[in-house]
């Protein structure tokens, strides 16, 4: 990575990238089974399936939430292939209009999916719209303007509300109390990502050794999206610059690649390095406030909320204190700094 490229095209950026994540589709899994990891969500989505299914009723509204990459809008295809019904997507900032919504909505059939991706971000007159729809499955559309303006009661199908935030705390109370289900979906530990990655392997027609589909899962930040980028850009690495590999990734290959994408054996990256580089050597260990850092860093708040930060906080880099964030032990350890340089007891 260098200085002119920002935090969204980092190769370990947990965000789609159009360019790189174009064959995603075809990477996504379809079903239940096919989904590696999160034991207790599957679980808990298969016997709702099965549930609604016997009842021959419309799935109970759900609520997806969790840090990008995770595989949200994955489950939510799976939802409606369990159900037998069709998934409309729309995204939550794209619906502007009460207008566009209702097209979306009298367009259901009885049992369909509609998944609404970042629903933390739709504005409040369309969240209302959504209300009635969700829980009385009706809507109230105005015709006409003015004196003449009059107002339409719309019956809609029993239809399946799919909602998916990767910031469900900026989620309102009334939305989310609408939801009959909530699922918090966390980082894959590295064994799920290994699976992952030799599932992604088969489907591109990779070969590829055990080991070093493990050391791209070490180096995934808990991240599936993350896997599967890395896994084709060490493909990359080993087709130009190990010919005698044939294209075949082996661990030694894996590691050279890694190393050359600068994705430490962590998964942390230059970013991450920086930020955690600065907090040490700059503000003594912290506590700094996040604004401090944004500045010092040339990011958006929300890139660092949203992008830098799950990872390092889940892995113990970093902690969120009321004043502002600090460095771990963890972080000197990694970075190999000595807290006696910086005075800092721990
Ligand atoms: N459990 C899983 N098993 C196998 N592959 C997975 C799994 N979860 C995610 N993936 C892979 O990771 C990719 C990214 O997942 P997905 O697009 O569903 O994430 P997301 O949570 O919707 O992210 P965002 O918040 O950015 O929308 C998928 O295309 C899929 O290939
Ligand atoms: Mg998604």
């Amino acid at each position: 990575m260098n200085e002119t490229e920002n935090s969204a095209e980092r190769l370990i950026s947990p965000k789609a990238q159009e360019s790189v994540d174009s064959q995603e589709t075809s990477l996504r899994p379809s079903f239940l089974n096919e989904y590696i990891g999160q034991y207790k969500i599957k679980e808990r989505v298969s016997l709702f399936v099965e549930a609604a299914r016997a009842r021959k009723e419309a799935l109970d509204h759900v609520l997806l939430a969790g840090p990008p990459g995770l595989g949200k809008t994955t489950l939510a295809r799976i939802i409606a292939h369990e159900m037998g019904t069709q998934l409309h997507t729309v995204s939550g900032p794209n619906v502007d209009k009460k207008g566009d919504l209702a097209v979306v909505l009298t367009n259901l059939q009885a049992g369909d999916v509609l998944f609404i991706d970042e629903i933390h971000r739709l504005n409040k007159t369309i969240e209302e719209v959504l209300y009635s729809a969700m829980e009385d499955f009706k809507i109230d559309l105005i015709a006409g303007q003015g004196p003449a303006a009059r107002t339409y009661k719309i019956d809609l199908p029993k239809f399946t509300l799919v909602g998916a935030t990767t910031r469900s705390g900026l989620l309102s109370a009334p939305m989310r109390d609408r939801f009959g289900v909530e699922l918090r979906l966390d980082f894959y530990p590295e064994s799920e990502l290994q699976a992952i990655v030799e599932r992604s392997s088969g489907i591109l027609k990779i070969s590829i050794e055990k080991l070093a589909a493990l050391e791209i899962a070490k180096r995934s930040r808990g991240t599936p999206r993350i896997a599967n980028r890395l896994l084709k850009r060490v493909r990359d690495y080993a087709e130009i610059r190990d010919a005698k590999s044939k294209g075949s990734i082996t661990l030694s290959n894996a590691k050279n690649a890694l190393e050359f994408f600068e994705v430490d054996e962590r998964g942390l990256d230059t970013m991450d390095r920086k930020y955690l580089t600065l907090i040490i050597e700059k503000f003594d260990g912290g506590p700094v406030g996040v604004e401090t850092l944004c500045s010092a860093l040339g990011e958006e708040r929300d890139t660092l909320e949203d992008v830098v930060e799950p990872y390092l906080l889940q892995q113990g880099f970093i902690q969120r204190t009321p004043k502002g964030r600090m460095s771990s032990a963890l972080a000197f350890q990694h970075l190999g700094i000595s807290p006696q340089v910086t005075g800092k007891l721990l």
